[in-house]
């Protein structure tokens, strides 16, 4: 039966599959707890739970047969059934007990997965009624597997004792279930081993080797024995990786750390793959891989969504990031940190914030503490102040979300965690991304703040530090991410309005007095597509720039095979102007941008049926860097169009195989099939295109629609011609090429 189990997941995974293997191969014949002298106290098979007391809802009537409707497959467990309290899904809690029994053996293994929350989904064993030994599930995180492993207690000093075993789940949230199966005594031990290797620090990285697929385990930092830095990885353990992770390590250069591996596969040896660098892995390619956007952020290795904490400070503007250094996938949040001086040219710096012992570290703003209201100023350098959330349910044990500070005066190189933190206890739910912007009439702090629904909240603070509910704002249609800021409506400085902001791009304009927002319109969309989600915009531009700009994620591209994954949007100012409905908002690509491209080509037409060429994208050309960039002003006019002509009945371009048309009947234009509501202004629709290598951004008339759009190019395309076309009629057209160069050079 064990190798039954064994084969698929020796094929697809072969290096990571060692641990059962080397299991079974050391020496069991038969199903583990029937050998002799084994003990049995629960194998599952039966229908019901036979002598075992269950209580609450989430063990169903009997032991499941496998996975559950609505979860990821359930594997590792022996025979056809095992406890999975994963019945009517994550919300059910419930306790199973068994009835009492004799230690007899130093062991007690049992097969276990699930929710990895400490006292809440897990497997205790009582001994005179009191808990002596306890064991989680592996996961806490997004993502995770539901393969069962093997793991045991040592209870050698309870031989003799009654006890009892309950299975416990506690927990209604994300990875709320516990999985287990062949609970048995023995005296041998059937468990995954924590291995560890010491490092003497003399370089700036360890890489860490990783592989899809593999085994996730929790590895450990210690200094000293001393807990300094926790995550998951799916280390591999062959040579056969898909990216090197980097381990900063440059804060312990002269000591010695250990790594810890917890419950590593038997007979892997992950942690002898690990080597230490100056440089990055496969350095000389760096910015260069394939799918490497070239005029949009992405971090350098790892996972990324939204921008955090993005601030202006003497000539840099910082850029932080949601990061999973560890991983192409989420998880481990942290903040990355990138600096630039024109908010396109990015550098890389080490992590920011990593994870501790509130939680990993979720969205978050940034703010100047220009007249030090905080008190964290030490030198000559005004304090930089971040604000996130501290996401405890990604942490062991767990802890709610609350919301946390942490400050530099070193222009960002290094932070320090407020040791008075959390600054905003658990309100709600999953409250979380606190975003803070300074209010000059009553000079006070003001940080918008998730709670939970579509529910958001303002609080304001005179030091940053202590803060207090001032209002509430509801029913944006939308969740996560807030923002606030106030513009001058088509640039009046006598007429100014607040817009505030949520995560998937809705947005309310209102008035603010620094207690309550008072919504006047909206909620309006001020994006289309799936591709643009969490955007923030930039604290403390200087007035004599007094643009408002903002920069998103673009959610959900595919990178495959590369070392990274996900990209940001390209920064673009945000504006307010009055058109025919009223007041809204307008995006537009930051002018920088037209820096980028050297020079331009441009033109004029008579659109009339069919297509023409008015340009090429480099796809074979022997530049690299400049696969697919392209950034092209259109402007069709329908009015224009010579005497007797028939006017079109759409029109658009195709660029990098994307299709955009606009329907004159429908008044809506389209990207890719995402559509948009949109007049034409005086017969006329200007489309601003950027085309990097996996992205697409159309900003139409002066940027009231927005859609973004990611995608895979085809392997080996041929240079793209940019074609134009119109349907059933005339229409006039000028336009104007740009190519912009990469930024990485
Ligand atoms: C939005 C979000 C935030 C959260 C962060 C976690 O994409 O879910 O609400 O802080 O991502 O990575």
């Amino acid at each position: 039966m064990i190798f039954k189990m064994l084969k698929p997941s020796l094929f697809v995974v072969v290096a990571c599959s060692l641990v059962l293997f080397s299991l079974a191969a050391g020496g069991f014949a038969q199903t583990p707890g029937t050998g002799q002298g084994d003990i049995l106290i629960a194998d599952f098979e039966g229908e019901d739970y036979g002598d075992w007391t269950a209580e609450g809802d989430a063990f169903g009537k009997g032991p499941a047969r496998g996975t559950l409707p609505g979860q990821m497959p359930v594997s590792g467990f022996l025979g056809q059934g095992l406890v999975n309290s994963f019945f009517n899904g994550d919300g059910t809690t419930g306790k199973l007990t068994s009835p009492q029994f004799k230690i007899e053996r130093k062991y007690i293994n049992f097969l276990i997965g699930g929710g990895g929350h400490t006292d809440l989904t897990c497997i205790n064993l009582l001994v005179d009624g009191k808990k002596v030994r306890s064991t989680t599930g592996p996961n806490l995180q997004g993502g995770g597997t539901e393969a069962l492993d093997w793991d045991a207690w040592e209870v050698g000093e309870f031989r003799g004792q009654e006890a009892r075993i309950e299975i416990v789940d506690a927990e209604k949230g994300g990875w709320g279930h516990i999985n287990i199966d062949q609970i048995y005594q023995s005296d041998s031990k059937l468990a995954l081993d924590d291995a560890a290797r010491d490092f003497k620090i003399e370089k700036q990285f360890l890489h860490l080797p990783v592989k899809k697929g593999c085994r996730k385990v929790w590895l450990q930092v210690l200094l000293d024995g001393k807990f300094q830095q926790e995550f998951e990885i799916e280390l591999a353990d062959s040579n056969d990786v898909d990216f090197f992770a980097t381990l900063e390590v440059e804060r312990w250069k002269g000591k010695t750390i250990t790594l810890k591996a917890e419950r590593l596969p038997g007979g892997e040896k992950p942690l002898e793959k690990i080597v230490a660098s100056d440089n990055y892995s496969d350095e000389p390619n760096l910015y260069k891989e394939k799918l490497r956007p070239q005029f949009h952020f992405s971090p350098l290795r790892g996972w990324t969504n939204d921008p955090n904490g993005m601030m202006y400070y003497d000539g840099e503007y910082h850029l932080f990031f949601q990061h999973n250094p560890f991983s192409v996938d989420w998880g481990n949040m942290s903040w990355g940190h990138a600096v630039s001086k024109d908010m396109l040219h990015w550098k890389e710096l080490p992590d920011a914030l990593l994870p501790d012992k509130l939680g990993t570290i979720f969205s978050g703003s940034g703010v100047v503490d220009k007249n030090n209201t905080s008190g964290f100023q030490i030198g000559k350098e005004k304090p930089l102040v971040v604000f996130y959330t501290s996401a405890g349910a990604c942490v062991r044990p767990r802890v709610p979300y609350t919301q946390s500070i942490a400050y530099s005066n070193d222009r960002g190189r290094t932070w320090t965690k407020y040791e008075g933190n959390p600054v905003i206890p658990h309100i709600e739910g999953g409250n979380r991304d606190p975003k803070v912007f300074w209010y000059e009439p009553s000079k006070v702090w003001v940080m918008a703040l998730y709670l939970d629904r579509e529910d958001y909240a303002l609080f304001s603070s005179k030091n940053l530090k202590n803060w207090e509910k001032i209002c509430d704002i509801t029913k944006l249609g939308c969740s996560e991410c807030p923002d606030m800021f106030e513009l001058a409506v088509d640039g009046d400085p006598n007429n100014k309005k607040w817009v505030f902001w949520g995560g998937d791009g809705n947005y309310l304009i209102g008035s603010f007095d620094g207690k309550t927002f008072q919504k006047e319109l909206g909620p309006f969309r001020s994006k289309y597509g799936g591709n643009d989600y969490a955007a923030q915009t930039f604290s403390d531009i200087p007035e004599k720039d007094g643009r408002r700009i903002q920069i998103a994620w673009m959610q959900g591209g595919e990178y495959p095979g590369m070392p990274f994954n996900q990209q940001m949007s390209v920064p673009r100012v945000l504006t307010l102007r009055t058109t025919k409905s009223g007041v809204r908002l307008f995006m537009e690509p930051i002018e920088e941008v037209r820096g980028l491209s050297k020079g331009s080509v441009e033109g004029d037409a008579v659109q009339s049926g069919s297509e023409s060429n008015i340009g090429l994208i480099g796809f074979k050309g022997d530049t690299i860097p400049m696969v697919g960039l392209c950034d092209l002003d259109l402007e069709f006019d329908t009015a224009a169009i010579p005497v007797g002509d028939r006017p079109a009945e759409s029109f658009g371009v195709q660029l990098c195989g994307r299709r955009i048309e606009y329907n004159l009947a429908k008044k809506e234009i389209s990207l890719d099939g995402i559509k948009a509501p949109l007049e034409l202004d005086g017969g006329k629709l200007s489309l601003r295109i950027l085309t990097d290598r996996t992205s697409i951004e159309l900003f139409a008339n002066g940027g009231i629609v927005q859609i973004a759009k990611c995608f895979v190019p085809a392997d080996d395309q041929p240079d793209q011609p940019i074609k134009t076309f119109s349907n059933g009629g005339t229409v006039e057209l000028q336009w104007e090429l740009r190519m912009p160069r990469s930024v990485w050079k």
